[in-house]
């Protein structure tokens, strides 16, 4: 709860929470922090954390990580600019704090790796994940590298459903599934849904963007290209009319839908969703004007 900034109402009336928790903005690569221009919005946003945040704010001796999506999930789908995390990394070896990647809703197989991070070239030295670990059976996981794992006592942390035999089997199990087909599958089938929803924005200006690794793909409504306005209420009747049509999108962030398919999709399922959705946007065109 402390360290999430998805939306407000998840920590209503739960305070107090965690002290010494930050945040700084996430380097957007549709929407650039502080407005600057892609090609030097990564060192503006390096240069904030070491001379504004860690100046003013917390002093990086103090900072013991980290922690960010490699991709945002809720947040939008929104993907990070190409060479924001390898600059942090070099941060983080400079300071001496470590690197925690949350890759619960972006992990295992999505992307076509099995880290979204990968994607990226950086190292982290914490991987946090769940969601699809163990295909819908409770599951959630810790994963650090040598040094730091055995640093904790044993028993250190217990809790009454960890280590649950049935949803460790179906682990081993979607493991090696995802090992073995899907995560190639998310990669091959991802980069034909790709194309065919970059084909389909050149017909609809209210798609602004369209950016994708795998099987995590994010479309972006803005009322006008330009200005990157966004269109909630867009976006909303799209997700409606396309659910009534059988294709369940999810939206997530201010005016964007999520696509976050299982990974056993095939490019004819692609086909058949694409079709629902440009037929959700065409009426929701008719509709809104
Ligand atoms: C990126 C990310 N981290 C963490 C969580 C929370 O995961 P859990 O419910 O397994 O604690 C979510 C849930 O949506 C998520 O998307």
């Amino acid at each position: 709860m402390s360290v999430s900034a998805s939306k407000t109402i998840h920590k209503r009336y739960f305070g107090p929470l965690m002290p010494g928790v930050f945040f700084v903005p996430y380097p957007n690569a549709y929407r650039p922090p502080f407005n600057a221009p892609a090609d030097k919005a990564s060192d503006q946003l390096i240069d904030y954390i070491e001379n504004t945040l860690f100046a003013r704010i917390v002093p990086p001796e103090e900072v013991a990580a980290f922690i960010f999506e490699p991709i945002q999930g809720e947040g939008g789908y929104v993907f990070p600019l190409e060479d924001f995390f390898p600059k942090l990394r070099k941060l983080a070896d400079k300071y001496g704090f470590l690197l925690i990647d949350d890759e619960v809703q972006a992990g295992l197989g999505r992307t076509g790796k099995w880290f979204a991070i990968e994607h990226y070239n950086t190292q982290p030295d914490i991987i946090t994940i769940a969601k699809g670990i163990a295909s819908g059976m409770p599951m959630g996981a810790f994963i650090a590298r040598e040094g730091l794992m055995d640093k904790w006592p044993m028993g250190a942390h217990a809790n009454t459903f960890g280590g649950n035999p049935v949803a460790a089997a179906a682990a081993l199990a979607t493991l090696e599934l995802i090992e073995n087909e899907l995560m190639e599958n998310a990669r091959v089938v991802g980069e034909y849904y790709l194309e065919k929803l970059k084909e389909l924005q050149k017909d609809f200006e209210e798609i602004g963007d369209v950016r994708g690794k795998g099987l995590m793909i994010g479309i972006e409504f803005v009322k006008d290209r330009e200005t990157k306005k966004y269109y909630p209420e867009f976006r909303d009747k799209v997700v409606l009319k396309s659910f009534q049509k059988g294709v369940l999108f999810l939206g997530c962030g201010p005016s964007a839908l999520r696509i976050a398919p299982p990974l056993i999709i095939t490019k004819e399922h692609v086909d058949i969703a694409v079709d629902v959705l440009a037929e959700a946007i065409k009426e929701t065109r008719e509709e809104i004007k």
